[in-house]
């Protein structure tokens, strides 16, 4: 159970973290399927199907041959469509997605939850978490279709785990953006009115980064569902984060030093899980 993936499933592989994970596979010499609702026309993989990841038919024909799957097709924030199609959407096209995997006898599942599981992102007045550095038992305080659609992908997970023996790995991820593109405008922004950041803590992952943390999520041995915070250890601003939180989290408990730029998130278990660092850091 523990051998690499040798053809891999991405579903959202038109998206910014899609995108990546392909190129990531291609440089490691993994061969890869593409689900995606658009087809840019120059995705690297083998087989693209233009389709609905909930749609069993499409789903289907993008799993044909492959032996893993990193599910990232979904609405990825709250703020743009009606909540019940961010709910709906996102929840449905999990379930289809790894229903269909492990009868297909799909084992080594990654897919992408998020930060904003907890409610705190896209909260609709200011929300503090209970105590920081956040980790993976914080309790949730979701408010938003977005959030509890990624806590429902998240038991969709454990589910599908006990039900067909799967291996899956859940990455709860912060704010995601290329260094020199999204990242670096919000980096910018934030440090300006750090305000901003505050429902985000500030966190971060470059694109690269959470590409290589759902490929190790794929190595994970064993069957079971692990859901685990992924971030950059710094901040994406040069406030001090003590004070950061001081002013926009008093509420919250600290419960260890945050010196400097560190982030407000423990990402231990997912340095255990899956020996992840991330590697491309804001300096
Ligand atoms: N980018 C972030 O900051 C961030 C943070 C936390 C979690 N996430 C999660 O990571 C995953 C990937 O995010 P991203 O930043 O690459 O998003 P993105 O919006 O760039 O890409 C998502 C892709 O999924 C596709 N898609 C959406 N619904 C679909 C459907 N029903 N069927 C087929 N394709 C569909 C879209 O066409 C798009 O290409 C998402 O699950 C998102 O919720 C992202």
């Amino acid at each position: 159970m523990n051998d690499a993936p040798t053809r891999v499933l991405v579903t959202g592989a038109a998206g910014r973290i899609g995108r990546a994970t392909l190129e990531l596979l291609a440089e490691q010499g993994v061969a890869a399927h593409a689900l995606d609702q658009r087809d840019p026309g120059d995705l690297p993989a083998d087989l693209v199907v233009e389709g609905d990841a909930c749609d069993p038919r499409a789903v289907r024909e993008a799993l044909a041959g492959v032996d893993a799957v990193i599910h990232l097709a979904a609405i990825a924030t709250p703020l743009d469509d009606p909540p019940e199609t961010v709910f709906s959407v996102n929840t449905r096209s999990t379930y289809t997605v790894l229903e269909l995997a492990g009868a297909a006898g799909i084992r080594r599942v990654s897919i992408a939850s998020s930060i904003a599981m907890y409610g705190i992102s896209f909260a609709a007045k200011p929300v503090s978490p209970a105590y920081v550095p956040i980790d993976e038992d914080l309790p949730r305080q979701a408010e938003d279709p977005y959030a509890l659609s990624k806590q429902v992908d998240e038991l969709t997970a454990t589910m599908m785990a006990r039900r067909y023996g799967m291996g899956v790995v859940a990455l709860r991820l912060p704010f995601v953006g290329g260094a020199a593109g999204r990242l670096s405008k919000y980096a910018e922004e934030f440090a300006r009115e750090p305000e901003q950041g505050a429902s985000s803590l500030w966190a971060y992952l470059e694109t690269r980064d959470a590409a290589r943390a759902f490929v190790l999520g794929l190595s994970v041995p064993g069957p079971g569902m692990r859901a685990v915070l992924v971030a950059a250890p710094n901040t994406m601003v040069p406030q001090q984060t003590e004070d950061l939180l001081r002013r926009f989290h008093p509420g919250a408990e600290v419960r260890r030093p945050l010196p400097g730029r560190a982030a407000p998130v423990d990402t231990s278990a997912a340095a255990r899980l899956l020996g992840f660092r991330p590697g491309y850091l804001l300096l």
